[in-house]
């Protein structure tokens, strides 16, 4: 994958709109990354275009509650979709936070994951937030692990669903539930990749045993082609001994096992930004954990074009 700029006229002749539709999106604010050059606007895509390059999909998982996890799906999706990937983003957890991140209130939404994965109905799917869509989720989700519990090859519903719109999408990031039950299994095993983050505490560097084991069993079971594209350190205080020490064991511990990407640093603005139901980088813009956010997704981006397209 390259990025590759557009003038609006080239944007609308590639996606079958009017130009003044695109000028009119672009300064919406709906065309995730588009700048304004000498008065012309400019719009990132993506190369090569979808037809040739399937979805791939990265499962946000790590059993530990309250670790990271959706609050790493919403800022790295918005990253990655400034960069020019069409980006859909499924909340897999009954908790629905990411629903709720992204400004949806989850007890009013009609349709959500649950109708897909029980009923088998098309995908629900909330276009256009910050750039990115949204598979919504909400507690009726809970109910999914026991009502699927003698379903025929439960464990590919997710893989299943996500294959219809796969077309439509570079890159679908899962935000999966604080456990090891059906639900992150049905995650582990529709992704193509896993990405971890983990806590520098203690309790942490305690818990990875049990999360790679999962991810083990899940490829020998289910999903040979899984593969870690990396653990991501969160809520990192560099200033306390006990956070650099953590850090350094787990970078020895994890290291054999995928990349240990840039470390997050703990900041009280992650909290404020989901209370405006903002990605960070548009709630502060200046944050030093946006460049490390920035920093994964050029990461990401480089590690997702250059493995081997999959058919
Ligand atoms: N780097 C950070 N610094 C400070 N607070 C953070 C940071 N990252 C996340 N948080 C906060 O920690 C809390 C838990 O984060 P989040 O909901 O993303 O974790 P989670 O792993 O998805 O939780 P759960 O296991 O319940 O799904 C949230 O209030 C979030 O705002
Ligand atoms: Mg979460």
């Amino acid at each position: 994958m390259r990025k590759k700029w557009l003038t609006t006229e080239e944007y609308a002749s590639v996606r079958g709109y009017s130009e003044a539709y695109v000028r009119r999106l672009a300064g919406a604010g709906e065309l995730p990354g588009a700048e304004k050059r000498g008065g012309n606007w400019m719009i990132p895509v993506v190369e090569p275009p979808l037809e040739e390059h399937p979805m791939r999909t990265i499962a946000v998982f790590n059993q530990a509650g309250g670790v990271g996890k959706t609050t790493l799906t919403y800022n790295l999706g918005y990253q990655l979709a400034q960069l020019g990937l069409k980006v859909l983003l499924v909340d897999l957890d009954p908790q629905a936070t990411l629903t709720s991140f992204l400004g949806l209130m989850p007890s009013e939404l009609s349709s959500t994951i649950y109708d897909a994965l029980l009923k088998r109905d098309p995908l629900p799917i909330s276009t256009n937030l910050y750039g990115m869509d949204l598979v919504p989720a909400n507690i009726l989700l809970a109910g999914a692990e026991l009502e699927l519990a003698s379903a025929l090859n439960r464990e590919s519903r997710l893989k299943k669903v996500l294959g219809e719109v796969s077309a439509a999408y570079d890159l679908a990031l899962v935000d999966c539930p604080p456990s090891l039950g059906l639900l992150a299994i049905l995650g582990l095993a529709a992704a193509d990749q896993v990405l971890v983050p983990v806590q520098t505490h203690f309790k942490a560097y305690l818990g990875t045993d049990q999360l790679l084991k999962t991810v083990d069993g899940v490829r020998a079971e289910l999903n040979p082609r899984l593969e870690i594209i990396g653990f991501v350190p969160m809520q990192f205080a560099r200033g306390t001994q006990h956070d650099r020490d953590v850090l350094e064991a787990l970078t020895v511990q994890l290291t054999q096992r995928g990349p240990v990407l840039p470390a997050i640093p703990q900041a009280a603005d992650f909290k404020k930004a989901t209370v405006e139901t903002k990605p960070l980088a548009l709630f502060n813009p200046r944050h030093p954990a946006v460049g490390i956010l920035q920093e994964i997704a050029d990461g990401l981006f480089q590690r997702l074009s250059s493995a081997e397209v999959r058919a």
